[in-house]
């Protein structure tokens, strides 16, 4: 019989599973649990604490819904959905970013220069830019779904039980023949991931907030190139260097300016801007 102590236990559970030989399930599980054994030796794991861990996971399961998925926040506080986003982000294209839970498919298809605040009250935007290639060709006809959080920095499906639509504060805009995209909506505020469960336990014990710094959300789809899901923050606002779930790059900062000289810009808009945030997207070709 073979014998297995600490330092063979770990080749004898990977020999367990009949994998297919240099598949990439096979790399991905023998990984974790060679990563998890190591973690487990070095640390000398006391039952106590490795107890801990296992009850910390069960309430994420006890917390979760279907509208309320804990682990993935887990994975967002703990770098683990930036580090996924920024490994997968293609040279030269826009950087990936957060998707988050609020995201709905369908979202009501607008015309561009439409105003998508739906009466929420606050600092009106103009948001607009270009969609383009990575040789800065524009890709007319790109599709833009966008959705974001009000001047209270809530979500409207977070308040459906008060009334509120859904599908308020979101949209599909489809870019012109030039790639621009157009419209103005309501300037959001910072806002809090939920941090009343285990997360937020986590969160509490390493002296950390919640709050992610005011952003607008979007997926960006052309055919035949890698659609982006990322968000646009905006520069020196509160939160935008200590995101808790790591979701902001420089490279995803706008700037807001004074709404002056737009005439120029040539669009028709359906409600008259107070400020401006220009943001050009760019998509690398599929792979
Ligand atoms: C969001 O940006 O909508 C979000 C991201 C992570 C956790 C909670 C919300
Ligand atoms: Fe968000």
């Amino acid at each position: 019989m073979r014998d297995i102590n600490q330092f063979t236990i770990t080749q004898a559970v990977k020999d367990t599973f009949k994998t297919e030989p240099g598949s990439r399930f096979e790399t991905l599980l023998h990984g974790l649990i060679e990563h998890l054994h190591d973690y487990t030796r070095e640390h000398n794991l006391t039952h106590e604490e490795w107890m801990g861990v296992l009850n910390f996971l069960y309430d994420c399961g006890q917390i979760s819904t279907p509208e309320r998925h804990e682990f993935i926040l887990l994975s967002d506080v703990l770098g683990f959905s930036a580090l996924v986003d920024m490994i997968n982000t293609k040279g030269g294209a826009t950087e990936g970013s957060n998707l988050g839970p609020f995201y709905l498919d369908n979202a009501p298809r607008k015309a561009l220069g439409s105003d998508i605040s739906d009466g929420r009250d606050g600092v009106t935007v103009l948001v607009h830019g270009r969609v383009m290639d990575t040789l800065k060709n524009p890709l007319p006809g790109a599709i833009l779904d966008t959705w974001q959080a009000d001047s209270a920095g809530t979500y409207p499906i977070q308040e459906q039980a008060s009334g509120q639509d859904k599908f308020d504060l979101r949209a599909i805009f489809e870019a012109d023949d030039q790639g621009r995209y157009y419209y103005t909506t309501v300037l959001p505020k910072p806002y809090t991931v939920p941090y009343d469960g285990p997360v937020g336990v986590l969160l509490r014990a390493g002296d950390r907030h919640a709050w992610r710094p005011a952003h607008l959300h979007y997926i960006v789809r052309h055919p035949g190139m890698n659609a982006i899901t990322t968000e646009i923050f905006f520069e020196n606002t509160e939160y935008v260097d200590n995101d808790a779930v790591f979701g902001v790059r420089k490279s995803l900062l706008a700037k807001i300016a004074p709404a002056k000289d737009i005439d120029a810009l040539g669009y028709k808009l359906d409600k008259t801007p107070d400020a401006v945030c220009t943001y050009d997207f760019i998509l690398a070709p599929a792979s």
